[in-house]
């Protein structure tokens, strides 16, 4: 039999397979390169991983749920870039474990909001946003200030993101040198300390 159009249109398990066929292809030709090309897995020039407070800082991030409202990925679109700076860039994020991109946008972006105020003023919004932004509708986070950082687990995470994740991290005495400064922090220092650190090493 001639292999026509009709062929494929009248018999359905034949059709499933060619579509799966050509969304595979579709995928592989756009997934593939990415795996090769150093732009999407080197870090940026001048990227340094998070010091254990900061480290803690984000596990902080995430047990409070900002991400549910706050996205780190500008996308290369003019109003994002005139609003929170050049866009994310994958050499970035290399050392992300897991990715904090998201897409809800309850709050602005945060992913360069380091540097963009004062540890003071992140202080103040954190425990009662509408005491520097009258319209906000974040909610405080008070306790952060008063809970001290849990360092039990810290450097087993940093050993972690060295040894599982190959981030470039020191020798276990260094670590533990930096796990030890955790001491007397708050949370509230910890996510302080990793938000002035996000989007700041791009120049
Ligand atoms: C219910 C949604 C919601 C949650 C949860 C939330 N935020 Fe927000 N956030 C907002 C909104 C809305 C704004 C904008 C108004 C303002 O500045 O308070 C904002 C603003 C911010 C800003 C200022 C950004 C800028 O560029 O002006 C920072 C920093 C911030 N949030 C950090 C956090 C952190 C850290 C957490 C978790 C501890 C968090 N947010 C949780 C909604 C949220």
């Amino acid at each position: 039999m001639k292999f026509s159009h009709e062929l494929v249109e009248k018999n359905v398990g034949l059709l499933a397979i060619l579509i799966v066929v050509a969304i595979s292809f579709g995928g592989v030709a756009e997934i593939v390169p990415l795996i090769f090309q150093d732009e999407t897995t080197q870090p940026v020039e001048g990227l340094t991983p998070y010091t254990a407070l900061q480290m803690e800082g984000r596990d902080i991030y995430i047990r409070e749920g900002c991400a549910n409202c706050h996205s780190q990925m500008i996308r290369p679109f003019r109003a994002e870039t005139e609003r929170y700076g050049h866009y994310s860039v994958a050499g970035e994020h290399v050392w992300e474990h897991p990715f904090l991109w998201g897409s809800k946008r309850t709050g602005p972006d945060l992913a360069r909001v380091g540097g963009r105020y004062s540890d003071v003023w992140h202080r103040v919004h954190l425990i009662d946003p509408r005491a520097v932004v009258p319209e906000s509708n974040m909610p405080g986070f008070p306790w952060l200030a008063e809970n001290e950082v849990n360092s039990k687990h810290t450097l087993k995470k940093l050993q972690v993101f060295r040894d599982q994740f190959g981030v470039p991290y020191g020798d276990d005495e260094a670590l533990q040198k930096d796990v030890d400064s955790l001491k007397g922090k708050t949370e509230m220092d910890a996510l302080i300390a990793y938000l002035q650190s996000l989007g700041t090493a791009l120049k």
